[in-house]
């Protein structure tokens, strides 16, 4: 009797564990299956990790991703055409903007 509770009280232990890092997991960044979302991808991956965005997101927001993709595109040579950094800052600005 003694034992089985002990094993009850490891299984939720393990349970909240386990539900605890699924939630951490979720705060990954979910790409969306757009074509946005693919050029943020496949764009901003040349030179640094995706996280970069996601980790900054909490400082730059709304209109500050336009000024964060030129600087990314100035100072640092990012190759991406206007047309592409319209659909970059629309996408950021609507994922991670705030207000
Ligand atoms: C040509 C290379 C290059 C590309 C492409 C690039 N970045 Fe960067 N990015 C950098 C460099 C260099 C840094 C500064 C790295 C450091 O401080 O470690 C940086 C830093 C950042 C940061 C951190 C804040 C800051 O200003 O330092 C963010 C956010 C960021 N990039 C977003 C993006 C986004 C969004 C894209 C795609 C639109 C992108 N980057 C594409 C080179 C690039």
């Amino acid at each position: 009797m003694k034992h089985s509770i002990v094993v009850m009280i490891a299984t939720i232990t393990l349970g909240l564990l386990g539900s605890w890092l699924c939630l951490a997991d979720e705060t990954k960044i979910v790409w969306e299956n757009s074509d946005a979302a693919r050029l943020v991808q496949s764009r901003c991956i040349t030179c640094h990790s995706l996280d970069y965005i996601q980790m900054n997101a909490g400082v730059i927001k709304g209109a500050n991703w336009e000024a964060e993709v030129n600087k990314m595109r100035k100072a640092y040579g990012a190759p991406i055409n206007d047309e592409e950094a319209k659909q970059i800052v629309a996408y950021l600005s609507q994922k991670f903007g705030g207000e």
